[in-house]
């Protein structure tokens, strides 16, 4: 690194080096300092393409020295200064909350920090700040936000870290609507400031069921076709025992067309097989028109009635692909809803420059774990069921559906929230349902019920991934590339090598005795 006195002149046109963002200016130097000598680099920091993952994460420092690192670094603070702009100019207040804490329930692991004056007691690092803002509206600050990191022991995707950071509101004496227009110009405010691009609002709404049906997924990506489509009545009493089975046992068989796919080979058709058995689908069945003939490895399950009846429903032309799976609905839905997102990327069906929202509601409330044998919240625990479906409660929980909201942005959840219980008698029964004795309930959430009994605002909110939507808005492949400082699959950071030992010392005054697996 040098530092340079002198008088900075422009270059003769000749020797103008358009390829360098310097290469138009010349400098006659009067004094050069060396203010910090640099080794070889262990890459060339201009040539981005075929840097390992790992490389770059060891030396974070000099990857982020990237031009298009540094992009994303700039675009994540645009986006932080925008929202608190537009936020503040709404009469919200930021303020802050613990992060070291008791743990909330969002549905993934809490990490744990162990007190040292506390023998044998943790805190949990806060998956959310959601019973916080909760409270702070019970104190009477009718609108929160803050950005907010949030930390969740969960397994790794390309859209998830373990230590990640929140967009987080709450607001009191509003209703689901209310929440969703103020989202709706602060998105638009947002996109026209950061990238300028004019967003139409209102957003499209879609239910989650409709979303399930149509597009397998609760996030679901509109920005092409090959809705899903369902051939359990074509099928049901059919020949092909495994699809005749399913349905009899309560499953269904769906299917996508693909455009133009018709002359997918076997080993093609092998690899979707291979793809979709990630989703837990035993097979995939095919059916297309080629030369105007039918290929299918089912064709001689089916009669013409259904063979005319699956081309019907299906759309399926000349050229065209159906594929087929048949199992119990979740497998189906999350199977197909992968398959039709994979196919549309290998065809490139799929228009990198629009941004398409859309609001998913009428959620509902709970799902069973047939494992855990219990229900379990579908967004969490203190989210408020619908008023026309309380009743419910009692006689069928699956059916609740819940006062909650998610924003979906280009098949992604960018945000979501919703609707709380603002009932202490209301929330003491979800949290039986959700099977916590009042015991448990009270040793877990005591401090809510408790503030519960002081006269509490009907309140909601939503909360957004900032991660994600740097990620969303500059069509990033990896949340990591939004993230200064990312773990890695493991949950590891190659650069500090955290997680680490630490010295036996350390852990005695922790009252910790680690059960040490044998060294391998
Ligand atoms: P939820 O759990 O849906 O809601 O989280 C809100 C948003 O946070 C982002 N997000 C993540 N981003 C990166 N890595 C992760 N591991 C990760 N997990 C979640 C997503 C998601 O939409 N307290 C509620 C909000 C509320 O009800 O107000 C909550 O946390 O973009
Ligand atoms: P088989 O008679 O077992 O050769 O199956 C015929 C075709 O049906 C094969 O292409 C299988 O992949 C497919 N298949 C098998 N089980 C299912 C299923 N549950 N859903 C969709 N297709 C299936």
């Amino acid at each position: 690194m040098l530092s340079i006195e002198g008088e900075v002149v422009k270059r003769e046109e000749s020797k103008v080096n358009s390829k360098i963002s310097t290469g138009n200016i010349e400098i006659k130097a009067k004094s050069i300092r060396i203010l910090s000598e640099c080794e070889t680099l262990p890459f060339n920091i201009e040539q981005n393409s075929n840097i390992s993952e790992q490389v770059r994460m060891k030396y974070r420092y000099l990857d982020l020295r990237r031009k298009d690192m540094q992009n994303n670094l700039i675009m994540k603070s645009k986006i932080c200064n925008v929202t608190r702009d537009f936020f503040n100019k709404e009469g919200f207040l930021e303020i802050e909350t613990p992060i070291l804490t008791k743990s909330t329930p969002e549905g993934a692991r809490d990490y744990l920090v162990p007190s040292r004056v506390n023998e044998g007691k943790f805190y949990a690092l806060p998956q959310s700040p959601q019973i916080f803002k909760q409270l702070l509206m019970l104190s009477g600050y009718d609108r929160y936000i803050q950005i907010a990191r949030c930390f969740r022991d969960e397994d790794l995707r390309a859209d998830r870290q373990p230590e990640f950071t929140q967009i987080d509101m709450e607001l009191s004496f509003i209703n689901e609507e209310d929440i969703m227009e103020i989202q709706e110009r602060y998105m638009k405010r947002l996109f026209k400031e950061v990238v300028d691009v004019d967003i139409d609002i209102p957003f499209n709404r879609i239910t989650y069921k409709e979303a399930m049906e149509h597009f397998g997924s609760d996030a679901p990506d509109l920005r092409f076709g090959m809705e899903l489509k369902d051939l359990s009545d074509i099928f049901a009493g059919c020949d092909f025992k495994v699809f005749a089975d399913t349905i009899a046992n309560g499953g269904s068989v769906r299917a996508i067309t693909v455009p133009g796919a018709a002359a997918y080979t076997r080993k093609q058709i092998d690899e979707l097989i291979e793809f979709v058995k990630i989703y837990k689908a035993k097979g995939l069945a095919s059916f297309a028109i080629e030369n105007g003939e039918y290929k299918s490895n089912i064709l001689r399950f089916m009669n013409e009635e259904q063979i005319n009846q699956v081309v019907k429903r299906t759309e399926v032309k000349e050229g065209d692909l159906v594929l087929l799976v048949a199992d119990k609905n979740d497998v189906v839905f999350a199977s197909l809803g992968a398959l039709r997102c994979e196919m549309a990327k290998r065809l490139d069906l799929i228009n990198k420059n629009e941004y398409n929202f859309t609001w998913v509601v009428d959620f509902p409330m709970f799902e069973y774990d047939e494992e855990d044998k219990r229900y379990y919240a579908v967004h969490h625990p203190f989210t408020a069921p619908k008023d026309e479906d309380i009743e419910l409660l009692d006689t069928d929980p699956l059916k609740v559906r819940a006062k909650a909201y998610d924003l979906v942005l280009n098949g992604t959840e960018l945000g979501g929230g919703s609707i709380r219980i603002h009932s202490r008698e209301l929330q003491k029964k979800v949290f039986g349902i959700l099977g916590f004795t009042d015991e448990e309930a009270e040793d877990r959430f005591g401090f809510l019920l408790n503030a519960f009994k002081y006269g509490v605002p009907p309140h909601g909110g939503l909360a957004y991934g900032l991660d994600r939507l740097v990620m969303l808005i500059l069509g990033l492949e990896s949340i990591r590339d939004a993230i200064a400082f990312p773990k890695d699959k493991n949950a590891a950071c190659q650069m500090t090598d955290a997680p680490s030992i630490v010295e036996d010392n350390q852990l005695k005054e922790l009252h910790i005795k680690l059960d040490k697996k044998e060294d391998k």
